[in-house]
């Protein structure tokens, strides 16, 4: 009786091994194509390659004619016709944990700076939905980042997403920086999405240095790795915030960068067989970046703070990807990189930035003065080529005397060190100053340190 059992749990098994278990058929660019397993999309795989590294991850990407469709996390060196594909039957997740502060990990949440394993027995799916709507907080307290034109300015709300948009080389990742060291957020995530491999490592010795580093949890998908792994990456750390999100603390996110994000998308919608639509951009981008801006923003327990970087060529602020995040975030910081060829750092444009929910997050004496030195700034930049070339006499407009009376002062606020750290009340008792205003204690004492 039990031999007769055995033989029929043998044949059962056997047969899911050969359902579960495919062959690559082709190798074309990124793509794998495999015939079999039976696998959903979005199912990670386990490609065994004896020749090369022994296994490669991958995920289904597609399926088309009986024939699944798999890109690779990694390097697909070794890969042969035959390699057996062994599908896993979950899609990526994340091994999540306290444990992370402090440590790198790659697109698929393993460690990768060699400090030892991460084991935890929680994981999270890398690919989530957004909090429901109605479940989220409203945005009503501030978060400080420690930069003053931040903070005085275009003040930011926990829970509140804002995109920093410029063009190469102006100090979007030196601000990230500043941010991440500066920040009273709980915690840091930190998702380097697409960077030189060179200057991640500038990033966490110089920009975050050790004390940046102990509450930061890093994840980072170099230029040179595979666009899956680029794509992941991005989800990846937004699963990690999610995570400290869901212990009740606050999350700063800081993401560089969702241009690279939105390419990776392109090379592989491109590669299988999506039409272009503007700029070389396939449905898929426009389609992947609200699910991943999303994700940040309040739940019913934390919040996860969103900066997120955006390369804008050419200062184009119309070109497809800074126009599709800019419609999703809460606000927009931009660099200029007339400011930074001043050696004005950070080159934050104030004039031209927004941040939609400064208003509701500031004390009404604190809006006022902002209100005011915005003017003041701006009545500066209509009159500043008369001024510049001596056509200006004082006496002839009271607004713009007053702006260049104040010009110093406004200019000394905004430009900040790069290891010079303002607390909030510094801040904005040097911007009431400016204003010649006193914002009341009660005011100030809504704004944590
Ligand atoms: N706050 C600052 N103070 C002084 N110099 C700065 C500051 N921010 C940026 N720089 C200068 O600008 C250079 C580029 O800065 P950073 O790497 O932050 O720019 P980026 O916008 O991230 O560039 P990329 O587009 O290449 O990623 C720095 O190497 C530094 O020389
Ligand atoms: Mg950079």
């Amino acid at each position: 009786m039990e031999t007769l059992l055995d033989k029929y749990i043998e044949t059962a098994e056997e047969v899911e091994t050969i359902k579960y278990v495919g062959h690559v058929i082709k190798v074309q660019g990124i793509l794998i194509e495999s015939l079999g397993p039976s696998a959903v999309i979005g199912e990670v795989c386990r490609i065994e390659v004896p020749r090369g590294k022994g296994v490669i991850q991958a995920e289904v990407v597609g399926l088309s004619n009986g024939i699944v469709q798999l890109m690779a996390y990694e390097d697909i060196e070794g890969i042969e016709i035959g390699n057996r594909v062994v599908a896993s039957g979950a899609a990526l997740g994340v091994a999540v944990s306290n444990k992370l502060l402090g440590r790198v990990l790659d697109a698929m949440g393993r460690p990768s700076d060699g400090k030892g394993e991460i084991d935890s027995p929680l994981q999270y799916p890398a690919i989530a939905s957004p909090p429901p709507p109605l479940s989220r907080r409203r945005i009503k307290e501030r978060i400080a980042t420690g930069v003053r034109a931040i903070d005085g300015m275009l003040a930011a709300g926990r829970g509140q997403r804002l995109g920093i948009f410029a063009g190469s080389g102006v100090g979007k990742s030196t601000l990230l920086g500043m941010i991440a060291r500066n920040t009273n957020a709980d915690v840091n995530v930190v998702a380097l999405i697409g960077e030189r491999g060179r200057e991640v490592n500038d990033f966490i010795e110089n920009d975050l240095g050790p004390e940046g580093l102990a509450r930061s949890v890093i994840i980072v998908t170099p230029s040179n790795s595979p666009p899956l792994a680029r794509l992941r990456g991005a989800y990846t750390a937004t699963a990690v915030a999610e995570y400290f999100r869901d212990q009740g603390l606050d999350v700063m996110l800081l993401f560089d960068s969702v241009t690279r994000f939105a390419r990776a998308q392109r090379e592989i919608g491109l590669a299988i067989g999506e039409p272009p639509a503007t700029r070389g951009y396939t449905p898929s981008m426009f389609d992947s970046m609200p699910k991943l801006l999303e994700r940040s923003g309040t739940s019913d327990r934390g919040s996860i703070t969103g900066f997120y970087t955006i390369l804008v060529d050419g200062d184009d602020m119309d070109e497809p990807v800074a126009d599709t995040v800019r419609g999703i975030l809460d606000g927009h910081i931009i660099l200029s990189r007339d400011l930074a060829q001043r050696y004005h750092y950070p080159a934050i444009d104030v004039l031209t930035s927004i941040s939609r929910l400064a208003p509701a997050v500031s004390g009404p004496v604190t809006n006022k003065a902002v209100g005011y030195i915005r003017r003041l700034m701006a009545d500066y930049a209509a009159a500043e080529d008369l001024i510049n070339v001596g056509a200006y006499r004082t006496g002839s407009n009271p607004a713009i005397d007053q702006a260049i009376a104040k010009r110093e002062a406004i200019e000394n606020f905004l430009v900040q060190n790069v290891d010079e750290k303002s607390t909030m009340s510094e801040t904005l008792k040097t911007l009431a100053a400016i204003a010649d205003m006193q914002i009341p204690d009660e005011e100030l004492s809504r704004y944590r340190a």
